[in-house]
């Protein structure tokens, strides 16, 4: 410790504790609207909006999906990370809709961008939404999932993403090497000035559940996704993980999921003092809403208290699918 104060009954912690004024003046942390980006589930105008898993959580249509643009502009959000629903008959082994310059993704961003140019998209890199194996690249014979191949795929999706207007492309796929070719590609088609959101320390976790179910990709996942995403036991490993995207070209870094993984979101910031991002992930959002449904405890509260503690932990940004809930209630 840095300054030894006298013990008590000199010193008593709870003096500065007394009234909300002396706390508020000793506050190490503030949670602001503009420390938050909405997680976006998007769907068609015919597919289902409810997303049993989530709560009271919806898929949103495009329209609506602009109008909540407007709103999260307006109460001065970070930005909206998108993630598309995908039926299970519009899913093939290559994912070829991911290539489609028309898929929901890029009308969405094409439609927000027209109506609200200033809301900050990011768009999720990876094959598991147009797969119909569910996993995040291309499946060779023996059911491996090919590294160099996926990342050629990746390239020509990030380069759709960044055609329709987004303004940072995340891959979250967990391929090794793709965010220098990534950051090439992009570059090659005159997209130098679009940003590379590193899903650089994501681990194997239990707590995307409910994200499957959302994007269509629960039924269809065959086994798991060990083989490329990290192994929750292991720490230093991410941090191997992060300083080769930083050195490949990541302009910021994520760690997933959040809450079980604050250490690494200290470690990573401490490390690179990258702009260093934490997605509260379906599960952890899941889990708040179904103890309050339970009346185990007070969902506003236990969400105000969660992304309070990613900042505290060192998160810059934080992605949840409670973001415009809690700027509205920062805003009291
Ligand atoms: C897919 C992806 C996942 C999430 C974001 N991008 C799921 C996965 O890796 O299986 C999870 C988001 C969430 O749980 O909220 N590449």
């Amino acid at each position: 410790m840095k300054n030894i104060a006298p013990s008590f009954p000199r010193t008593r912690m709870r003096r500065l504790r007394r009234s909300e004024g002396l706390r508020a003046l000793v506050m190490e942390t503030r949670l602001t609207p503009s420390d938050l980006i909405q997680g976006v589930i998007l769907r068609e105008d015919d597919d289902p909006a409810d997303i049993p898993a989530m709560g009271g959580l919806r898929r949103l249509t495009i329209g609506e999906s602009v109008e909540l643009a407007q709103r999260c502009v307006n109460i001065n959000l970070a930005g909206l990370a998108l993630f598309p629903f995908t039926k299970s008959g519009d899913r093939d082994e290559g994912g070829t809709l991911a290539f489609d310059e028309d898929n929901l993704m890029c009308r969405a961003a094409r439609a927000i961008k027209a109506a609200v140019p200033e809301a900050v998209l990011i768009a999720d890199v990876a094959l598991d939404p147009y797969t119909d194996h569910g996993h995040d690249g291309l499946m060779g014979e023996d059911g491996t999932i090919l590294n160099d191949p996926t990342v050629d795929a990746l390239i020509r999706q990030a380069n759709v993403l960044a055609g329709a207007g987004f303004d940072v492309v995340a891959p979250s796929d967990m391929m090794d090497g793709r965010i220098g070719a990534i950051r090439d590609g992009l570059d090659a088609e005159g997209f130098e000035d679009v940003a590379i959101l590193s899903y650089a320390v994501k681990y194997a976790s239990a707590f995307y559940g409910p994200y499957r179910d959302a994007v269509g990709s629960r039924g269809a996942l065959k086994g798991d996704k060990r083989t490329y995403q990290m192994n929750p036991a292991n720490g230093d490993e991410g941090l191997r993980e992060a300083a080769l995207d930083v050195s490949e070209g990541a302009d910021m870094l994520m760690i997933k999921p959040g809450l079980p993984y604050l250490d690494m979101v200290r470690r990573v910031k401490d490390a690179f003092g990258m702009p260093t991002v934490a997605f509260h992930v379906s599960g952890e959002y899941a889990m708040l809403n179904a103890a309050a449904e339970a009346g185990a405890m007070d969902f506003d509260a236990g969400l105000m208290e969660s992304l309070l503690c990613f900042k505290r932990a060192g998160a810059d940004a934080v992605i949840t699918y409670g973001a415009e809930h809690a700027a509205k209630l920062l805003d009291g």
